[in-house]
């Protein structure tokens, strides 16, 4: 926020820490109007880009976003026949794009059919993925979860983490040697994860009673730890996270339905929610560590009393990470 006067910037960091009114939908109503400019028409044209969790909520907002700036878009779901539909309805150009943009000319889409729950899965995908594609401009990961009971996937690993993490990783990894030298690559966390400290232990969730919110506030924490971890194994690409507030989407209304009926009034369009990811995946601003973004701006990624990870906590989780996803660490 260079440039910004400094009562607005307060006015800005007030909203992020008062939570309710900056992550609702009075978050980018008010922000709108000091945060930094659209990217310009067209300048996603030539670049391409792959979006996890397309088919639904701030994954297809993300999508019609890029398409609207005249991207290619590959939008990743785990079922053919929802993809397929996905792609009729973004080629017909569905209405309300974010920013009302519609589809620009040259944009395209793209099925990318695969269950980035199974890591052999997401092998498979990559090895047949790289081979038809030379060059990748941006990767989104962010396919979600919250699951209400513990469940565990192929390789026996907890869902959320195998879905938020061990994919994630493992994709990332898997594509980086078609990622272009300007690449931006964004893991689309939650707010959710201010509640939850970095485990090194237990990243299974396998001592005492299981409980989906934290497995999904611990898993998006660990989203964010990687995401710095990637932005300095990719010097020169930009490494973001992000959260795109409280968003209205299927999601929100399956997993969360009290919270979902009770903040309805005050919860974001899937547009909004997908603002900060195609601005960043647009203009590649600048960025310092952890990376955290929201609102098109950063955030601290741990709440003001809180210190910085413990890098030895790090150094163990991450080594945890690569084994179970059998990436070099
Ligand atoms: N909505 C919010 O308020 C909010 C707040 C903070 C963070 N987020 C994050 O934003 C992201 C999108 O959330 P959303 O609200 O748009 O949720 P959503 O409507 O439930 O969409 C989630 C997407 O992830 C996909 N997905 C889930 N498991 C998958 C798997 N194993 N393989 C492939 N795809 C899978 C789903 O595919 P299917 O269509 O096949 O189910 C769906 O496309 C998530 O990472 C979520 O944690 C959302």
């Amino acid at each position: 926020m260079c440039g910004v006067p400094a009562l607005t910037r307060l006015a800005d960091a007030l909203l992020d820490r008062a939570v309710v009114p900056g992550y609702s939908k009075v978050g980018p109503a008010l922000r709108r109007r000091w945060w930094p400019a659209d990217p310009a028409p067209g300048s996603m044209a030539g670049r391409r880009v792959l979006v996890t969790g397309a088919t639904s909520g701030i994954g297809t907002a993300i999508a019609e976003g890029l398409l609207g700036l005249g991207a290619t878009v590959h939008v990743l779901g785990r079922d053919r026949a929802k993809t397929d539909d996905l792609v009729a309805r973004l080629e017909r150009g569905i209405p309300g794009g974010v920013g009302g943009r519609g589809r620009a000319d040259g944009a395209r889409v793209v099925a990318e059919v695969c269950d980035v729950g199974d890591l052999d899965a997401v092998r498979t995908w990559a090895e047949e993925f790289t081979g038809r594609v030379d060059e990748l401009h941006g990767l989104v990961h962010n396919a979600g979860t919250l699951p209400a009971e513990r469940s565990e996937t192929a390789q026996g690993h907890e869902l959320t983490l195998a879905v938020h993490v061990l994919s994630p990783h493992l994709m990332t990894a898997l594509l980086t040697d078609v990622l272009s030298p300007d690449a931006a690559v964004v893991w689309m966390s939650s707010g959710g994860m201010y509640g939850a400290g970095l485990r090194a232990d237990d990243l299974e969730f396998t001592d005492g009673e299981y409980s989906g919110v934290r497995a999904y506030a611990r898993t998006k924490r660990m989203q964010v730890v990687l995401a710095a971890e990637w932005a300095r194994r990719l010097p020169g690409r930009h490494v973001y996270s992000t959260h795109p507030g409280w968003v209205a989407t299927d999601g929100v209304t399956a997993s969360i339905p009290a919270f979902g009926k009770v903040m309805a009034p005050l919860l974001r369009t899937p547009a909004d929610g997908a603002d900060t990811t195609v601005w960043l995946l647009a203009t590649r601003p600048a960025s310092r560590p952890p990376h955290f973004w929201h609102d098109r701006a950063q955030r601290p990624s741990t709440l003001g009393w809180e210190r910085g990870q413990d890098p030895g906590k790090v150094r163990r989780f991450l080594d945890q990470v690569a084994t179970a996803a059998d990436v070099p660490g």
